[in-house]
């Protein structure tokens, strides 16, 4: 079921010669981030190149709940009136971040260390997705949850008045735990330090840093040191949203394994945090390359050049790329379906708290497709079949997962029967216009 509305059923099936230009969306993580931190300065953002898909217009609505104006001006440009650092005021309702796993954990985060009560939940998935990685470390910041067990929401979080600062090591590979952190620490009194041991997407840190916080990253032998000072008076932006890599990553592979495709994805943003899909792809002989490759707000920016790509090889993706690349594992997986051998993924315990237990999903979905899967906790392979040789012609669960759906209706395009999933509804969480960007490049895409 779509987490709003009826299941929206859907189909793929085999086409060939996907040509053309694929403008895909806003980043979803810059977006959020925009949002968020736009409220929490002082004065008026103006953002232009949001992604409007629901996990951020829910983001949008939370941050109108605790008192910042938010206001849509069309066309993806979008105004914020903050309210500063501390500022925030205390929702007069329970706050649903719908299927948003970095929706919700980064608003805990901003609210935390102020003195209130915020209620929060979201669908099934989101509701069954752990919150303790987030609520221990705010703990270390005096604020207090009270969850359902198994610390899942609906949760409600009483901030601290007067929160200390903390030192924290970020136990798991996390760019939603460490950000939340690190806004939790803006209204901390003195210098917080949070540590990674594995380097995640680092837009956080960044836009920190642009919104005038005091803020150094140090790469140790320990790991990444980020110092953050405490109560800044973060100052309004101006912020033009890249492209997102992870929305990127469906034309891209779909070029890839569609025999006859040359599909140009104008404006990527290759951060080294979110570009270990596209090496992966050219490790495994990939016809991919960067056009134009220049550097746009400090990040390095490309076009992105996918043709059809007739002699992949599986390969072993190193665990040290899983944070770089952690949405791009489903997609992946379907590429490597049409791959000559075996395409080993490892370190990549995280998937399996995702929207979705994302290797079981894609491990159930592509055996029913007739690719053969190994799977243990922290690992997953994908038996090549080679192109011309993936049955396809199954129905799959997309469990609430947009990144499952859009996989599967990818795989469709170069399986020999189609594809069909339960639920294409849950695209609209990240990808609002991927039926209709699909289509224009020449997938056959069917509601049914
Ligand atoms: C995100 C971090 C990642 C990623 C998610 C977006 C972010 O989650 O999977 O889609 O914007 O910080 P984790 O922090 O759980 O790895």
């Amino acid at each position: 079921m779509s987490s709003h509305g009826a299941a929206l059923p859907m189909l793929s099936r085999k086409c060939t010669g996907l040509t053309g230009e694929a403008h895909v969306p806003g980043d979803k993580s810059i977006s959020h981030r925009s949002l968020i931190l736009g409220a929490m300065c002082v004065g008026e953002t103006r953002i232009t190149g949001l992604l409007e898909g629901q996990d951020v217009l829910d983001t949008g609505r939370a941050m109108r709940a605790f008192g910042a104006e938010v206001e849509d001006l069309g066309q993806g440009n979008w105004r914020v009136y903050g309210v500063g650092v501390g500022g925030f005021t205390e929702p007069d309702n329970v706050i649903d971040c719908g299927n948003s796993g970095t929706g919700v954990r980064l608003i805990m985060g901003a609210m935390a260390t102020t003195d209130m009560t915020a209620t929060f939940t979201g669908d099934a998935s989101l509701n069954s997705r752990p919150m303790a990685r987030v609520t221990d470390p705010l703990a270390l910041l005096g604020a207090r949850a009270y969850g359902r067990r198994g610390g899942r929401l609906p949760m409600t979080i009483v901030g601290a008045a007067d929160a200390a600062p903390v030192q924290y090591t970020v136990p798991v590979p996390s760019a939603q735990v460490k950000s939340a952190v690190l806004l939790a620490a803006l209204n901390a009194r003195g210098e917080s330090q949070v540590i990674e041991r594995e380097a995640t997407r680092d837009h956080t840190e960044r836009m920190l840093a642009g919104f005038g916080a005091t803020i150094e990253t140090e790469e140790t032998a320990e790991g990444r040191i980020i110092r953050l000072q405490g109560q800044p008076e973060l100052k309004a932006q101006d912020i033009t949203v890249p492209r997102d890599p992870s929305s990127a990553a469906f034309p891209v592979c779909a070029a890839i394994i569609t025999e006859g495709s040359d599909v140009l994805v104008p404006n990527i943003g290759l951060n080294p945090t979110r570009a270990g899909l596209f090496t992966t792809l050219i490790e495994m002989g990939a016809d991919l390359t960067y056009e134009n490759l220049r550097e746009e707000g400090g990040e390095p920016v490309a076009d992105l050049r996918a043709k059809f790509s007739p002699n992949l090889k599986g390969i072993e993706v190193p665990p040290a790329r899983a944070a770089s690349m952690i949405d791009e594992y489903p997609v992946l997986s379907v590429v490597a379906a049409f791959a000559e051998g075996r395409t080993e993924m490892h370190g990549v315990k995280e998937l399996r708290v995702k929207e979705s237990d994302r290797i079981d999903a894609m491990a159930k979905g592509l055996r029913a497709a007739g690719v053969t899967v190994d799977e243990g906790e922290d690992w997953w392979a994908v038996e090549g079949r080679g192109f011309g040789n993936v049955t396809g012609g199954a129905t799959v669960e997309s469990r609430l997962d947009h990144r499952i759906a859009m996989s599967f209706l990818i795989l469709g395009m170069a399986s020999e029967q189609p594809m069909q999933v339960d639920d294409g509804g849950p695209i609209a969480t990240s990808f609002p216009i991927f039926e209709s960007l699909m289509g224009g490049l020449g997938a056959i895409i069917e509601r049914v």
